[in-house]
């Protein structure tokens, strides 16, 4: 492929092998969709949008519509990542049929490529139900943060031998449903990576160790424009917030001085 042709949308078939490792970031606004795309395999429309841009303090407060108007901005503003988009917490889990309706939507009105959803064993008759009806699923087993109320907060899972075998049946059942791939959240290496070697969709980790087939991050965390919330796992790439205060402080000095003239100076000339 020479310099000039844009690399092909990948689609739920290029995730089927396990060969190379799932470059994945969280990506809510277009003008970060349009920054990540090229870099990064699958872009996630998590639903910790509503902690990261909305100020909640957990996601259970995220609505379907929040969900699409999210969704279409990041569809619209990327061309190669497949675009992943969560339902949110009480969407999806009282029956398959409210699954099917309300993924259907999200799908018709954004335009993503496949939907992601919370749980295990309890959402494998959800999970079958979605595919054999055109919806390509993405698991989450491990730390669910829609369950947080019942995890008793954002806790490591599968310490323990009971946690750990429940994991590792929730990722047989996500598996054995149909689901494409699955996020393993929050849990230790010897779990992620027994799960990983034998099931035969590809894992994605966060906070989960790098026994997972790829990982993903909540941008704001690997650029540090998150402060409320700092995930010990998630490295920080850059340092934006101080960068982003100088600019604001340089900005006010120069409205109190009266320096922000017309539209006969050229600013950001190269
Ligand atoms: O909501 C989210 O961003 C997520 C992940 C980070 C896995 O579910």
């Amino acid at each position: 492929m020479d310099m000039q042709t844009p690399k092909p949308r990948l689609g739920v078939k290029d995730f089927a092998k396990k060969d190379t490792p799932i470059v994945c970031l969280t990506a809510y606004t277009a003008p970060i969709a349009r920054l990540l795309d090229p870099h990064v395999d699958i872009l996630l429309v998590g639903d910790s949008v509503g902690m990261v841009l909305y100020g909640f303090d957990d996601t259970l407060s995220v609505t379907l519509e929040m969900m699409i108007a999210h969704g279409a901005a990041v569809v619209r503003s990327s061309s190669h990542a497949m675009v992943v988009v969560d339902m949110p917490y009480g969407t999806y889990e009282q029956s398959p049929e409210q699954a099917l309706q309300n993924a259907k939507r999200l799908m018709k009105e954004t335009g993503c490529a496949a939907i992601k959803l919370e749980g295990g064993q309890e959402m494998a008759a959800t999970i079958r139900t979605l595919v054999r009806n055109g919806v390509p699923v993405m698991g989450h087993v491990g730390l669910m943060p829609q369950s947080i109320k019942k995890l008793g907060g954002f806790k490591i899972q599968g310490r323990d031998n009971a946690q750990a075998e429940k994991i590792k049946a929730d990722a047989d059942a996500v598996v054995a449903a149909g689901a494409f791939a699955f996020v393993i959240e929050g849990t230790i290496e010897s779990v992620a990576r027994t799960i990983t070697k034998s099931v035969s969709i590809p894992t994605i980790g966060i906070g989960a160790s790098a026994a997972c087939d790829g990982q993903v991050l909540v941008i704001d965390d690997i650029l540090g424009t998150f402060a409320a919330f700092a995930p010990r796992f998630a490295k920080r790439y850059a340092e934006l917030t101080p960068i982003i205060a100088q600019a604001v402080e340089a900005y006010a000095a120069d409205v109190r001085a009266h320096r922000f003239p017309g539209p006969e100076h050229v600013f950001n000339a190269k």
